[in-house]
């Protein structure tokens, strides 16, 4: 991937502000790619709304209407594939993707999670911070594995967690960053700077002073 334009699909199950982020860096031209697919997993997901606002194709595919997980999975597959999709963003994609789509995209897939990984995995990352008593949390972006969030980080920003927050309030903060490191990260993917090395994703090129404006100093509202 490098030096032309990252065709990008985009996997929802929700209101899509991240899908919004993405959508906005790229129509201003701030990072080198384009949605070309939305794809929700929910009839009603403002995200869906969103993309044809754009006058970006929105899909609606329905888990119900096939036999298994693995068809459900083909079938969102096919579509992208159609569309000659370089790199699949998972923005609010509530469902754990089979080692078969894992498999067939595999190291073509991230996904944004509101929590500093490998702390907080799965569900309710947020509130799952707050219960545990953390004084920093965040969000990060990262390739999808066969696992549940884990596999190997490329960008993560820092909050704090204030005594009083609940998970709402640190979910607000944490989605602010949420909206910069995404675009950034599918930005490093698309200019080609990205190589994993096992676990490890290295930045090309990176100078140490860059590594701040990758992984965004911890940011206090
Ligand atoms: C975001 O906070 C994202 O990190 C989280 O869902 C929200 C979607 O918001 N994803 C997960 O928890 C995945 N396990 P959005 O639809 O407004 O982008």
């Amino acid at each position: 991937m490098g030096g032309k334009i990252l065709r990008l699909g985009v996997l929802i199950s929700g209101r899509g502000t991240n899908l919004q982020s993405i959508i906005d860096h790229c129509e201003q031209k701030k990072i080198p790619a384009e949605v070309v697919v939305v794809i929700s997993d929910k009839k009603v997901a403002y995200g869906l709304e969103r993309a044809k606002k754009h006058g970006i194709e929105a899909l609606f595919i329905d888990p119900k209407a096939f036999p298994g997980k693995e068809s459900f999975e083909k079938a969102m597959g096919d579509e992208l594939e159609k569309r000659n999709v370089d790199l699949i963003c998972l923005a609010g994609f509530m469902r754990i993707l089979s080692p078969y789509f894992v498999n067939r995209f595999r190291g073509r897939i991230i996904n944004i999670h509101p929590a500093l990984l490998p702390s907080f995995p799965g569900l309710h990352g947020q509130g799952q911070a707050v219960n545990h008593g953390v004084k920093i949390s965040g969000c990060t972006v990262h390739f999808v594995d066969e696992g549940v969030d884990s596999g190997p980080i490329i960008i993560q920003a820092a909050v704090p967690v204030f005594d009083d927050d609940d998970e709402d309030t640190l979910a607000a903060r944490i989605l602010k960053c949420e909206h910069k490191i995404y675009p950034m990260a599918i930005k490093l993917i698309a200019e080609g700077r990205i190589k994993v090395e096992g676990r490890k994703v290295i930045i090309k090129d990176a100078a140490k002073k860059e590594w701040a404006v990758f992984n965004p100093p911890l940011e206090i509202d």
